[in-house]
């Protein structure tokens, strides 16, 4: 079990562009995907991506489940996502409130196509694609981000609903 230290806004090191794993069923990657669950669930996040702990592959993890710091989300399964590609299906936006573990204490709201469809591979490599909607669309979406320098402040269209988690949700 390994937590790892998680970047925070301001390093460098999100703001890079992440590489492809070319890999499959290595020591490094296993090893990798290991340490980014252990960090994720230890911190309660939602999902991580790799550049958060300092590795600048396109790796993703995430997973929903009675999450103190999402009450409200409805379950996501654990998934191991690497390599992904993601598309919009259809015109619908949503709007909602994101948090990370890059960016403590904060939260925006923020607006993203509210149904995607992603591909990718699992650790073994083998490719899979799902779709997505709701909570499930924006963590993928959010993580995906991480792979391309994009923390979730960046797009945040109005700076009023951007704030201190205690201030603006006094109650939770
Ligand atoms: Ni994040």
């Amino acid at each position: 079990m390994a937590v790892c230290k998680i970047l925070k806004m301001g390093d460098p090191r999100l703001w890079l562009e992440a590489e492809p794993v070319t890999e499959f069923n290595t020591p490094a990657l296993k090893t990798l995907i290991e340490d980014m669950l252990d960090t994720m669930r230890a911190n309660s996040g939602a999902g991580l991506a790799a550049p958060q702990i300092g590795i600048p592959l396109r790796v993703i993890v995430f997973e929903v489940r009675q999450n103190p710091r999402y009450p409200e989300a409805e379950a996501v399964p654990l998934t191991i996502l690497i390599n992904p590609a993601i598309e919009p299906v259809g015109e619908e936006g949503d709007t909602g409130w994101e948090a990370c573990l890059s960016v403590p204490g904060l939260r925006g709201l923020v607006s993203r196509p509210g149904a995607v469809r992603y591909r990718g591979q699992n650790e073994k490599g083998e490719f899979f694609e799902r779709l997505a909607t709701g909570f499930h669309a924006r963590v993928v979406q959010h993580e995906n981000d991480h792979l391309n320098g994009i923390l979730y402040p960046m797009r945040v269209e109005n700076l009023r609903y951007f704030g201190y988690e205690d201030t603006l949700f006094p109650d939770t």
